[in-house]
């Protein structure tokens, strides 16, 4: 029952996470239903696990947790009728049982402990509709879909891992709309310091087995202009710690020294997948390589860096009037249904190397041209990059147009195949609760092989 009560917890904390989030009438309906949702499977997980009692007495070790599994399916209903057989063969039978058999079993009984901090470190920053939307909401979607993930735990003293839950990237300035991360440093700061003095599980461990996203431009260093970045290091009390971050590079750099996930930056599975109602991935693409963004025709040399290493203007000056290419330098909200209709889409480096248009491209079928030297791209055990994507070396972008040709003419349907394979899509997107296969799903078994740096385990051992 332990089980059940921790759902019922989780659940609280949810709906009061989304009613703070959106404050909208329709909100309140939709959580009312959630709950309601949530009280039928309880009933009838409570009869089932009766029924199970009741009818066989093998393996009752195994119950508590199949009933909680059991609440998010469609099982139920199928279970109802198919009574000829046991009930266990049936829960064998279905698939989410066995998903969440699998999870368990390759998550290798990870279980994750998240700090309940005061609203000012997370919820609160919610009340902009924008702070769970844009590029940096990893940090938010991580959260969530943990709190009402089967590896969290409430009890501290049994978990592997702890999870500090600050969003840094949602105060936006009044000028410029960019998040600013002046505060990112000290607000972590206030927060370590909070869980240090109040639970001992900070100092035992020096903060090895916790875990914080860090998910803008060079990731744990905390500003978006590599300079600055590198000589603001990442901050002392984090060195110890597992972060999750986008910036990530094949080669030795200050801002990825510390243990960490390599993780996609944020797109809202929604959009995806309304985009892809009205457009299909595989079907007609009648932009033959696409790009829009900030491409500078004289990017400023602020402090010795220019934007995108120049990159993004010499591919404006040579391929702006090229019959083939589709490039725009303005926003434009739809814009994902131009890369719906794009058989290339270039991934540019900005003033990091990782982009959105990674993540937007493969969600879209479209195939990504990575310009971006020394990159190192996300879960790429689940995301075979290589045999979706190419990779064009930045000193190469003035002859694009040739190895895009090149390709077209040899690989590009062999490359589309591997790219439409909707594992990709999924391994990229972070769902609001955990998917067997998308990111959380991902960090989470990334997380599962540093398990050597579990505290608890060490001890026990
Ligand atoms: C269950 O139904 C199948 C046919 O659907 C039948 O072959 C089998 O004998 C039945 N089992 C029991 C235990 O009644
Ligand atoms: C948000 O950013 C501004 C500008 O950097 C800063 O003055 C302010 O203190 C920040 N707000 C919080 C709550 O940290
Ligand atoms: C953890 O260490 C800090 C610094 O040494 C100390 O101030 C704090 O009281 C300790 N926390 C606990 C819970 O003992
Ligand atoms: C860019 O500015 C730096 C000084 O900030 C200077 O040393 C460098 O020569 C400039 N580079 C170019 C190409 O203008
Ligand atoms: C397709 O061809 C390009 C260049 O000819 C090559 O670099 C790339 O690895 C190939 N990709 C696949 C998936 O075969």
């Amino acid at each position: 029952m332990v089980e059940l009560q921790r759902t019922t917890k989780s659940r609280g904390f949810y709906v009061r996470m989304k009613l703070l989030h959106n404050r909208h009438g329709r909100q309140e309906k939709s959580s009312c239903y959630r709950y309601f949702r949530w009280v039928v499977w309880v009933s009838l997980s409570l009869y089932f696990f009766s029924y199970y009692l009741i009818s066989s007495s093998s393996k009752p070790t195994l119950l508590p947790k199949t009933t909680v599994s059991v609440s998010k399916t469609s099982f139920v209903s199928r279970a109802l009728f198919e009574s000829n057989t046991t009930l266990s063969q049936q829960l064998s039978r279905t698939k989410q049982i066995h998903l969440s058999e699998l999870s368990r079993g390759s998550f290798d009984n990870l279980k994750v402990y998240i700090y309940d901090l005061p609203l000012r470190y997370n919820a609160d920053w919610l009340a902009n509709e924008r702070c769970s939307n844009h590029l940096f909401a990893a940090e938010v979607a991580i959260h969530k879909a943990l709190m009402d993930s089967d590896v969290r735990t409430l009890n501290p003293w049994e978990a592997d891992f702890f999870f500090v839950p600050v969003y840094v990237s949602c105060n936006f300035s009044t000028v410029n709309g960019f998040p600013s991360l002046g505060h990112a440093r000290p607000l972590l700061a206030s927060a370590v310091q909070l869980i240090s003095l109040e639970m001992p599980f900070w100092n035992r461990s020096g903060g090895s087995d916790h875990v914080f996203v860090a998910s803008h431009d060079y990731g744990a260093c905390f500003h978006a202009m590599e300079e600055v970045a590198i000589a603001d290091g990442i901050p002392p009390f984090l060195k110890k710690s597992i972060i999750l971050q986008t910036f990530g590079v094949s080669f030795r750099h200050p801002c990825q020294d510390v243990e960490n996930v390599l993780i996609p930056p944020y797109v809202s599975p929604e959009s995806i997948r309304s985009t892809l109602e009205t457009a299909p991935e595989n079907g007609k693409r009648d932009i033959w390589a696409f790009f829009r963004g900030k491409m500078e025709v004289h990017p400023k040399n602020i402090s010795g860096r220019f934007y995108s290493k120049r990159v993004r203007t010499v591919i404006w000056e040579k391929y702006n009037r090229h019959r083939k290419f589709y490039l725009k330098r303005h926003r434009f909200v739809g814009y994902q249904s131009e890369i719906v209709r794009s058989v290339f889409c270039l991934c540019p480096l900005g003033w990091a190397p990782w982009s959105p248009r990674l993540v937007e491209s493969v969600a879209l079928g479209c195939v990504p041209i990575i310009i971006a030297d020394g990159i190192r791209l996300p879960f790429s055990d689940a995301v075979r990059w290589p045999e979706i994507s190419l990779t064009v070396a930045q000193r190469d972008v003035g002859s694009l147009d040739k190895i895009l040709d090149h390709v077209a003419s040899t690989n590009l349907s062999t490359i589309q195949r591997n790219l439409w394979d909707p594992a990709n899509r999924r391994a990229l997107l972070f769902n609001d609760q955990v998917q067997e296969g998308d990111a959380t799903w991902q960090v989470l078994q990334e997380l599962s092989k540093k398990l050597q740096r579990s505290y608890r385990r060490r001890a026990t051992s």
